[in-house]
C-alpha cells in the first residue's frame, strides 16, 4: 500500500532499502529516549527528498510527532517552512522565524512523545540558523528527538561544522549516490505500472542511476504522448527527448552561474567526455583556471571525472544539455550543423539492426507504416520509430531516398537484404 498524506500519494522509493533501515533503527533509538542526528547528502535529484519522505511514514507509524520543515533561501533571507503534512507536501506550510517560538513547540511536544523533526534543503540556510540549529541539537540530548536533516552537497560542508559541536557528532550520515540498476528498473516500472519493452529498459539505463532524471524522463514520454504498450510490456515510440526531461536538466544548468554555464555548454559540444586541456584550449583558459567550474558541476552530479577524462554525469544529461544549447550559440561556436555527431562513414547494410533491414525492405516495396507494422507485429508507431532512426542514420529525408539506399548498396531492389 502507498502512503497518503493530504490526499497526496507518496512515490515509493527503491533501492534505498539500506538506507531506510538504518533510519528506522535510529528511530528506535529515539523512541527508547535518546536524541539522533541523522544527514542526508547527495547532489540535486539524488533522492534525498524522496528518502526522507520514506523515513517519515516510519516516524509516523512508529507513532513519532512529526515536525516538517523546509528550508528556503527567499530573496537572500533564509527561512524554515514548516508544514503540517509531510514533505514533499509544502502546500500546507507557514513560514516561522527558526528561533524560540520551533524551540517551544519543540519541547511541548517532546515531553509527550518522541518527535521526528525532518529538514529538507539545509542547505539553503546560512550560519547563523546552523549555530541556532546546532544550539537546539545540543540542548535537546537527553529528549526523545530525531533530527532528519537533508541538503545537498557532501562531506566537509559547513552544516557539518556547526553541527558536530565538542557535544556530539552526527550520529548517521547518508550520502546518496546513483541508483542501482535494479532499483532503476524498478522505479520505471512504478512510473509506468507495466513491465518494461528491451528498448525502454536501455533508455532509462542511460540515465545511469539518476532518479530525477529516470522520473522526468518517463513521465515526461507519458506526458507527450510517446509510451506504448505491446503485449503486456511498455516502452517509448520515438527516438525525442521529452520536454519534461529538458526542463530537469535546465534547472540543474541554472544551478551554476552563468559563466559555468556557458563553459559547460561548450563542454557539451566536444562530446560526451572531454580532456580538461581540450575544453580549456576552446575556451582560451588554462585547465587550472576551469577547475573550480569543473569541481562544481561535479558537485551538482553535471560532471563526473573519469581517469583523466571529464565526462557528463550521464548519457541522457549530456544529449538534453547539448540539445539544450540555442542554435546561434552553436554558430557562435562554430559547430552550426553539428548539434548530433555524426559517423565519419555511412553504415552499410549488414550494420543496420535486423528490424532496421527489414523495414527497409519493406519501405522499399512501398508498404504504409500500417502494412509494415502488420507484417512485423509491432505498432505502426513504432514502425515510424524506426523509420525516423534510420533518416537520421542513413541521413536521407524520405521513403523514396531509403528505397533508393537500398538499391545502391545491394544492386538489386526491392528485397534487398535476402
Ligand atoms: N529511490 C527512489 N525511488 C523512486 N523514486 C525516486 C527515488 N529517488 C528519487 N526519486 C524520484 O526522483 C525525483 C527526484 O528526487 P528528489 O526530489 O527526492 O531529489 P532531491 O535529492 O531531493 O533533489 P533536490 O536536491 O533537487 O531537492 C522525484 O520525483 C522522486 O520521487
Ligand atoms: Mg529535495
Amino acid at each position: 500500500m502507498r502512503e497518503v498524506v493530504g490526499g497526496v500519494v507518496l512515490p515509493r522509493v527503491h533501492g534505498r532499502e539500506a538506507e531506510l533501515a538504518r533510519l528506522a533503527a535510529a528511530l528506535e533509538v529515539v523512541a527508547r529516549g535518546r536524541e539522533q542526528v541523522a544527514m542526508l547528502e547527495g547532489p540535486p535529484g539524488a533522492g534525498k527528498t524522496a528518502l526522507l519522505s520514506a523515513a517519515v511514514a516510519v516516524g509516523r507509524r512508529l507513532r513519532f510527532s512529526i515536525i516538517s520543515c523546509n528550508c528556503l533561501d527567499q530573496h537572500g533571507e533564509a527561512v524554515v517552512q514548516l508544514s503540517e503534512c509531510c514533505p514533499p507536501v509544502w502546500h500546507g506550510g507557514h513560514v516561522l522565524s527558526f528561533g524560540q517560538e520551533f524551540f517551544d513547540r519543540l519541547q511541548r511536544q517532546s515531553a509527550r512523545l518522541p518527535v521526528l523533526v525532518a529538514m529538507d534543503n539545509l542547505h539553503q540556510i546560512g550560519g547563523r540558523e546552523l549555530c541556532v540549529l546546532s544550539s537546539f541539537v545540543s540542548t535537546l540530548r537527553s529528549r526523545p528527538v530525531m533530527w532528519l536533516l537533508a541538503r545537498r552537497g557532501a562531506g566537509r560542508s559547513a552544516a557539518q561544522h556547526h553541527l558536530v559541536p565538542a557535544e556530539g557528532p552526527i550520529d548517521l550520515r547518508i550520502p546518496l549516490g546513483p541508483l542501482p540498476e535494479n532499483a532503476v528498473v524498478a522505479l520505471a516500472e512504478d512510473l509506468l505500472r507495466a513491465p518494461l519493452q528491451p528498448s525502454c529498459r536501455e533508455l532509462v539505463a542511460r540515465a545511469e542511476g539518476d532518479p530525477a532524471l529516470v522520473t522526468a524522463l518517463l513521465e515526461g514520454l507519458r506526458a507527450d504522448g510517446l509510451i506504448e504498450r505491446r503485449d503486456g510490456a511498455v516502452g517509448p515510440v520515438a527516438d525525442r527527448l521529452p520536454r519534461r526531461l529538458l526542463e530537469v536538466v535546465e534547472d540543474r544548468l541554472r544551478l551554476l552561474p552563468t559563466q559555468d554555464r556557458h563553459r559547460i555548454a561548450v563542454a557539451a559540444v566536444l562530446g560526451r567526455g572531454f580532456a580538461p586541456g581540450l575544453l580549456a584550449g576552446r575556451l582560451e583558459s588554462s585547465p587550472v583556471a576551469l577547475l573550480p567550474t569543473l569541481e562544481t558541476a561535479v558537485s551538482l552530479n553535471i560532471l563526473r571525472s573519469r581517469g583523466g577524462i571529464v565526462e557528463f554525469s550521464s548519457e541522457l544529461f549530456w544529449r538534453a544539455a547539448r540539445e539544450l544549447i540555442p542554435p546561434a550559440a552553436l554558430i557562435t561556436l562554430g559547430v552550426a550543423g553539428q548539434a548530433e555527431p555524426e559517423p565519419a562513414e555511412l553504415p552499410v547494410p549488414h550494420q543496420l539492426t535486423s528490424i532496421e533491414r527489414e523495414i527497409v525492405e519493406l519501405v522499399s516495396e512501398g508498404l504504409t507504416n500500417q502494412q509494415i507494422g502488420r507484417r512485423l507485429s509491432r505498432s505502426p508507431h513504432t514502425v515510424n520509430y524506426h523509420i525516423r532512426k534510420l533518416f537520421r542514420k542513413l541521413r536521407v529525408e524520405s521513403r523514396a531516398a531509403l528505397a533508393a539506399w537500398a538499391q545502391v548498396h545491394t544492386g538489386r531492389a526491392p528485397s534487398v537484404f535476402r
